[in-house]
């Protein structure tokens, strides 16, 4: 896809363009209202700050749980690697995976192509359920099997999956960060279960990064987690933005309300992921998909104005 293309899909028109080399801009409202002020790709994709290093990064992201976990064959390989040609051209680079997705990273790490690699931000996690007193060893294994799967060194972000493990795995993450292996290191989650145990991990230790759940259909993350990510300077990374697409379900038959346009949503896919990036405290959200399609639809989602609180409280009621 070329830049003139997903400038008609992506709907960039509102979008006064500028660069990630240090401009902001206004993104106006398409009702008027003025809305936050932004740093953006060139593409005009919303970027924020890494909070423990500066460094600006793409709101919208790419999960891989699912859609990627696919064999050799190329019918199944084809269309990730438009989903992937798409993704990059419209200047996103953050794709979520791990060695629980089964052929997820070793697929990632053949479909890249070395332009792709040279971008991508790889957020990738260790994961050694039943490994008992062997749990840093494997996890030193599993991490560099990773890496050569995915034919990516340094891994940008290495994340301990589900908080498996977590103190055998951070004290070689804290070791690795420090030789340069990995650019940052973080924590993951999908329910809200585990928010006090991420609460309390966010307490004691120092992370770059934490990943969890939030959409508009779950918000508990609101309350004290978020909140707590941002005045700790952590960096959120949000799966579940569709609950695993049952969101879909909830507003199936219903028309899009008229007052999405007022925040530049075209579409239940780009009103659930912009009520997520709404929060300030969000700094990328990772929708999963094999689709250009839909990857097109979510990252348009992370162009143009944001909903403010009436547009949120009007969501909340919509999805119900
Ligand atoms: N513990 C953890 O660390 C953890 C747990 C859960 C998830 N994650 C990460 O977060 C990512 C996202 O979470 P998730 O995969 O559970 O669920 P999700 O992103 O909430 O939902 C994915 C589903 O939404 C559909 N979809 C995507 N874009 C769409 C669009 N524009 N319109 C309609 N349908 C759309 C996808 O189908 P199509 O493929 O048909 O588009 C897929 O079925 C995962 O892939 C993974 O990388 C991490």
């Amino acid at each position: 896809m070329d830049r003139r293309n997903f400038l008609t899909l992506g709907g960039f028109a509102a979008v006064r363009a500028v660069t990630a080399s240090g401009h902001s801009q206004d993104h106006t409202a398409a009702g008027g209202a003025p809305a936050a002020s932004h740093a953006t790709t060139q593409e005009g994709l919303i970027m924020r700050r890494i909070p423990s290093s500066g460094e600006l990064l793409p709101a919208i992201g790419l999960g891989t749980s699912g859609p990627f976990e696919v064999g050799a064959d190329e019918n199944s390989r084809a269309p990730l690697r438009e989903v992937l040609r798409a993704f990059f051209g419209a200047g996103a680079t953050l794709v979520d995976t791990s060695p629980m997705y089964s052929t997820a990273e070793a697929v990632l790490g053949e479909l890249l192509t070395a332009e792709q690699q040279s971008k991508v931000f790889i957020a990738t996690k260790v994961w050694t359920p039943g490994s008992g007193g062997a749990a840093e060893q494997k996890g030193i294994e599993q991490m560099q099997r990773s890496m050569s799967l995915l034919k990516h060194k340094p891994v940008e972000l290495m994340q301990v999956h589900n908080l498996v493990d977590l103190d055998a795995h951070l004290k070689t993450l804290r070791r690795w960060k420090e030789e340069g292996r990995i650019r940052y290191l973080g924590v993951t989650h999908y329910t809200t279960s585990s928010y006090p145990d991420l609460m309390s991990i966010i307490e004691r230790e120092k992370l770059d990064f934490v990943q969890f759940n939030y959409s508009v259909g779950t918000r508990e993350a609101e309350k004290r987690l978020l909140p707590m990510c941002a005045e700790r300077g952590v960096a959120v990374l949000i799966n579940r933005a569709f609950e695993d697409g049952n969101l879909f379900t909830r507003v199936q038959g219903k028309a899009l309300p008229a007052w999405a346009g007022e925040f530049g949503a075209k579409s239940w896919a780009q009103v659930f992921l912009k009520f997520v990036l709404a929060n300030p405290a969000v700094t990328c959200v990772i929708p999963a998909t094999g689709k250009v399609r839909n990857l097109l639809d979510n990252l348009g989602a992370g162009t143009g104005p944001l909903p403010d609180a009436k547009h949120r409280a009007q969501i909340v009621a919509a999805v119900g």
